[in-house]
């Protein structure tokens, strides 16, 4: 065959296989073994010197226009080809835009923070000013400093988890250790009364442990609001009057407050506070003349315990009972927050059962 038939039949051959490349990569391929340099036409170019001169004109005019036309053919089958492989790209990743939307769940602040919030304002705004303490606390703090050594009755009703040294070979024995999960926000107390000079006006929120087993009233881990206030001239009608203040503001201007004689052995004197309850009116007894079962009938519920800071703590602080004195009181939230809503159960508030937790 003249060199002018090869040509023009591997030109015919090389656009039938662009048309047949059914992908940008088959359609590579092809104009590789065309075009590169190893190529089919490209070794038609390079021999040129090798064609007789009578023939070179018409041989050279046909690499060519063979050349241009498997170029043009590369080009245009490369676009088609693009096209069609981003449509399909597209189309796979498609999104169906008439479907309806997933509505995004609006989260909520949970009751127990906000509740802690809501007694923070009302304190903040006569004053006071909030202080925060460590979880993991030593037993100085949390019991010694508070009037409470280590023989004291009083530690029994507060048994807690000891933090040990697992490091050594030491055993894991209560009383071993001085590092313990707090049981009460008290130790606070201590630590602004070290710290800072009266006058003192603070409350302290946080969690604290008791290695007590979950019921409807108890909870092994809860949050605990402290109150400390040292000036000079402080009495226990401040501290029944600030009582008062309080639970009016959170439970409302209807209730009521009374404290009641109790022991705590870092108050003198100490007592519990209650509040009017609020489902039977503090009648005791319900529009059918049946007992209130919220307040057992008393038409009294329990919400803190307070007294008048213990000279010895002082003492352990530092500070001058002669000078100054003071109040305190502690009050737990998960209580307060089931009070004001009638939630019957203080687990309730940590299940995470979301038909609960969204109505607050
Ligand atoms: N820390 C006590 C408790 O956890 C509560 C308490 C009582 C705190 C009297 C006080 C207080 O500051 O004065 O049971």
């Amino acid at each position: 065959m003249a060199i002018v038939d090869e040509i023009n039949a591997l030109q015919a051959e090389t656009l039938a296989a662009i048309d047949a490349a059914d992908s940008t990569a088959a359609l590579e391929q092809v104009r590789v073994g065309v075009l590169g340099k190893q190529g089919t036409l490209t070794g038609y170019l390079r021999s040129m010197g090798s064609v007789p001169k009578e023939e070179r004109a018409s041989v050279g005019k046909t690499v060519n226009v063979a050349r241009n036309a498997v170029e043009s053919a590369l080009a245009a089958r490369k676009e088609t080809l693009a096209r069609a492989e981003l449509s399909a790209k597209i189309a796979d990743s498609a999104v169906d835009v008439t479907l309806p939307g997933r509505a995004q769940q609006v989260g909520s602040r949970h009751l127990i923070s906000r509740i802690t919030d809501e007694i923070a304002e009302v304190f903040m705004g006569i004053g006071y000013s909030v202080a925060s303490g460590n979880e993991v606390e030593n037993d100085y703090y949390n019991f010694e400093a508070l009037n409470t050594p280590p023989d004291h009755p009083a530690r029994g009703m507060q048994d807690t988890f000891y933090v040990v040294d697992r490091s050594g070979d030491k055993a894991a024995v209560r009383g071993e250790s001085d590092v313990l999960l707090r049981t009460q926000t008290s130790g606070v107390q201590a630590h602004v009364m070290e710290e800072q000079e009266p006058p003192i006006y603070i409350i302290a929120p946080g969690k604290v442990y008791r290695r007590d087993v979950a019921d409807p009233s108890h909870l092994p881990q809860f949050n605990q609001i402290e109150g400390l206030v040292v000036d000079k001239g402080i009495t226990f009608g401040d501290l029944k009057g600030t009582i008062d203040y309080m639970c009016k503001q959170i439970f409302g201007e209807d209730r009521r407050t009374r404290l009641r004689a109790h022991y705590f052995p870092f108050t003198e004197p100490s007592a519990e506070a209650d509040v009017s309850c609020g489902v039977c009116g503090g009648t005791g007894h319900l529009y059918n003349g049946d007992r209130c079962r919220m307040c057992k009938g008393t038409g009294w519920i329990e919400i803190l315990g307070c007294g008048m800071v213990d000279p010895n703590v002082f003492a352990y602080a530092g500070i001058d009972p002669e000078v100054y004195s003071g109040f305190a009181f502690g009050m737990g939230v998960e209580r307060i927050a089931c009070l004001k809503y009638d939630v019957p159960d203080l687990r309730m508030l940590l299940d995470g059962d979301m038909r609960f937790l969204r109505q607050f």
